[in-house]
């Protein structure tokens, strides 16, 4: 962490090209929102009570989204351009004196490192302050840099009133600077909204130091990708794959094997052990955890949950918030909807929905079960069709099955209920009342058998009775 740096992070405008209804900083790329990676790399550079973004459209929303981080908000209602923006921190940030870094919240892909050196160059220079350019083969939209004849930035220039020769420059201003803090509020002022788009422009600045008789430095990447901005849901898609290319291959790197990587989707915080073998189209979520040696299978969605080693997850597996313990083998085309625990060895199979459940060690729920609000023993054995009745249309009711308990095909347990340790389900039963341990129990019609009944009927048909 560089001493004596101050972060703003603006962030206050609707951007208008995403064609939404939310703030553009609160869209997702990699799994988090633009400005939570925008704060992640400032964190890096500045401790959170001296990291402030400037809010505006959805500020409470963006506010929740940051929630926690202890960093400084500042409310801009009305969006006059950036250099109002950064106006907008006076109060809050002035006094904090040193350098002051401006990002903007809908730059995700800029690195901590990069930001490292802006700064670095900043303190070593004797400049008012640097900014980060680079050239792109298309500078459309973006501000240009222009130079004077001793390769020194005299101006800023926007696209809305750059003359045409400022047009074909291809330098362009990134919106990435570090200040000399003291200079930048000392001129902020003067930054008037005498332009076209009548916004007060933060680049205006530069050309208020130079008539202070104060250069600009710039810090020039070769490079332009880290400093793309988002403007359309086409870019953020971009960002997007950035960031999944990145995690795959860390992941890879760290003893992961990922068949068709460019299929996987993988957030910033999962955490996957070695040996581990993600089969393609895989999404793994939010904060999940996977031990050593496990498989995901192919098309499985798995998010905030912890998975232990040697787990394997069959295809086309669905598995929200729940804990599996190692050796359990779970799907192909199984649900674990919310808060299940499934414990070592245990195995859910195919069509089987769990939801709130806890699965003992080695029980199994092979096929096509409903398991909802229960907490099944050990080795316990769910037959195919098997149903919790846990709703009853106003509450939810518990099941509890004992360890060892052998439940028929197609039972229906109708919740609350308990099922004692070791005992039988007839297959096809109701189950409304306490089963205790080691009893049968038939909760079905007893079976009627008419000999010979289909015969004489066919015949009277044929007779024409
Ligand atoms: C800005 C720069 C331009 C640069 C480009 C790089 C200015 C005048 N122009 O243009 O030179 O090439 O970025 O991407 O600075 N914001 C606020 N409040 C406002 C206005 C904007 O918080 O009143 C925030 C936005 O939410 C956004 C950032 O500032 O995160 C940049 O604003 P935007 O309108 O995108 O500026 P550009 O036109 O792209
Ligand atoms: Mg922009």
């Amino acid at each position: 962490m560089e001493p004596n740096v101050t972060v703003v992070i603006l962030a206050a405008g609707l951007g208008t090209r995403m064609k939404s209804k939310q703030a553009k900083v609160l869209h997702q790329a990699g799994g988090l929102s633009l400005i939570e990676h925008v704060v992640n790399s400032a964190s890096r550079i500045a401790p959170a009570n001296r990291i402030f973004a400037v809010v505006g459209h959805q500020a409470e929303r963006v506010r929740q989204t940051l929630d926690g981080r202890g960093i400084g908000f500042v409310e801009q209602i009305e969006q006059k351009g950036t250099g109002h923006a950064l106006a907008m921190c006076r109060e809050q940030v002035e006094a904090f004196g040193g350098l002051l870094v401006v990002l903007y919240g809908d730059c995700p892909l800029l690195s901590a490192e990069t930001i490292a050196e802006l700064v670095r160059i900043q303190s070593e220079s004797n400049a008012a302050a640097t900014v980060i350019t680079t050239e792109l083969e298309d500078p459309t939209g973006y501000g240009r840099i222009v130079r004077d004849a001793d390769g020194n930035v005299c101006l800023i220039v926007e696209q809305k009133a750059a003359t045409p020769e400022q047009l074909a420059i291809r330098e362009i201003n990134s919106g990435i600077y570090c200040f000399n803090s003291e200079l930048l509020w000392k001129h902020i002022d003067a930054i008037t909204p005498d332009n076209p788009a009548k916004e007060y422009y933060l680049t205006d600045i530069v050309e208020l130091f130079r008539c202070a008789g104060h250069h600009v430095g710039i810090h020039r990447l070769a490079d332009p990708g880290e400093v793309l901005g988002i403007n359309t849901r086409v870019e953020l898609a971009e960002v997007d794959a950035i960031f999944r290319q990145r995690k795959v291959r860390q992941l890879m790197l760290e003893g992961v094997t990922i068949r068709k990587p460019e299929t996987v989707t993988i957030d910033a915080a999962v955490r996957v052990g070695i040996d581990t073998v993600i089969e393609p189209f895989a999404q793994i979520l939010g904060a999940t955890e996977i031990g050593e040696d496990c498989r995901i299978g192919a098309s499985c969605v798995i998010q905030d949950s912890r998975i232990e080693a040697g787990v394997d997850i069959l295809p086309f597996t669905c598995i929200g918030t729940s804990h599996i313990e190692s050796g359990a083998s779970i799907g192909p085309y199984a649900r674990l909807r919310m808060q299940n625990h499934v414990a070592a060895g245990a195995h859910i199979g195919n069509f089987v929905e769990l939801k709130k459940t806890r699965m003992g060690a080695g029980a199994k729920a092979g096929h096509l079960a409903y398991l909802g609000d229960s907490v099944i023993g050990e080795n316990v054995n769910i037959g195919a069709g098997t149903i919790t009745c846990n709703y009853d249309g106003i509450k939810k009711h518990a099941t509890q099955i004992g360890a060892g308990a052998f439940v028929g095909s197609n039972s229906t347990l109708v919740a609350p209920v308990e099922i004692g340790a070791g005992s039988y389900i007839a297959a096809g039963s109701v189950i409304t009342d306490p089963v205790p341990a080691d009893s049968l129990a038939l909760g079905r019609a007893r079976e009627v058998v008419k000999p010979e009944w289909a015969r004489k009927r066919r015949e009277q048909k044929r007779d024409g009775c």
